[in-house]
């Protein structure tokens, strides 16, 4: 499978998918799921109304927002709200609405890796809330993580939103949540979503939607990895299979191969060959519930101080201190 020695690499996503695709069994990262095409599938998926998860977070925010806005606001002294991944803000708004009604001293500073995300969240958030000052923050979650450590002088409010973490495996989650932690001071907070276990057929669907966003979501790493490194991978001869394990709480997806098949990666040198029913595994979307986010807090050297969750309670979002 392995063609000759190691190619050197222009970047960590050709790295990953060398080593990815040369590993038994195969895998790539779903962080490799998001260009313009991948962003724009995952706001179609949100938009699903099998992908549950937006909508829980949002009636939750909804409900909770006073007692959410109070645990924020404290004292009243001035704090900085970083979000990590900004996305369209939809859910963020309705807190921001509501720290600006209760005439809380804040500002707000998005973080995200595009540019783009970031100039359409401004410019949303300056025509709807002007009172909110904001400052946006381009980089990746590690940088500017530290950058936030650095930052002194105000609190801190890091907002996680849409069960981010649940991408991670609990050893990296428990790596960035300690990450995380280490960001902040005493009396300053976190705020996170987790998608919560509930029946499997609900997750499932979620994951497996009928119109194939969700299909066309995984199968656009192999579109990135044709266009990007000069592969002919054809997406019409890959399945995506999702199963979800109630027991661990954790939903996989998987591209199966439906035929022998070779495909050349030119940038990488690589010829990948695969068997007929051969998988590659794409994503994990972790599901928890409250003895597991304990024990992740405990592990990463925080404390829960409270959660809200919908009537359901199908999703949460937990509320941690140092
Ligand atoms: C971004 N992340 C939390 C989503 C999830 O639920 O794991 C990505 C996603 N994958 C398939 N559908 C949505």
């Amino acid at each position: 499978m392995r063609n000759k020695e190691i190619p050197t690499f222009t970047s960590v996503f050709e790295q990953e998918v060398y080593e990815g695709l040369t590993a038994f069994p195969k895998h790539l990262s779903s962080k490799y799921f998001y260009d313009e095409v991948g962003d724009k599938l995952f706001q179609d998926i949100m938009a699903m109304p099998e992908y549950y998860l937006t909508n829980c977070e949002f009636d939750i925010f909804e409900a909770h927002k006073e007692v959410i806005a109070q645990h924020f606001i404290k004292d009243g002294s001035p704090f900085s709200l970083f979000e990590l991944g900004a996305g369209d803000g939809k859910k963020t708004k309705v807190l921001l609405n509501q720290l600006v009604n209760s005439n809380a001293d804040f500002d707000f500073r998005p973080i995200d890796i595009s540019q783009n995300v970031l100039d359409q969240l401004e410019n949303s958030i300056k025509k709807e809330i002007p009172e909110v000052i904001i400052n946006t923050l381009q980089g990746t979650y590690f940088e500017t993580l530290r950058d936030i450590g650095k930052a002194n002088g105000k609190r801190k409010v890091i907002l996680f939103l849409g069960s981010n973490i649940g991408n991670l495996l609990h050893p990296m989650a428990i790596e960035f949540l300690k990450n995380m932690r280490d960001s902040i001071g005493d009396g300053d907070l976190i705020f996170m979503g987790f998608d919560q276990k509930k029946h499997p057929q609900v997750i499932l669907d979620a994951y497996n939607d009928k119109t194939g966003i969700t299909e066309a979501f995984n199968k656009n790493i192999l579109t990135r990895i044709n266009k990007e490194m000069g592969a002919n991978f054809n997406l019409d001869n890959f399945l995506h299979w999702e199963v979800y394990d109630p027991e661990t709480g954790t939903a996989k997806s998987f591209l199966v191969s439906k035929e022998k098949q070779e495909i050349t990666i030119e940038s990488l040198d690589l010829m990948v060959r695969l068997k007929r029913w051969e998988t590659i595994h794409t994503e994990i979307s972790q599901k928890y519930d409250d003895d597991v986010v304990e024990w992740l807090a405990e592990k990463s050297g925080l404390s829960v101080v409270t959660s809200f969750s919908d009537n359901e309670e199908n999703y949460k979002n937990y509320i941690f201190k140092k």
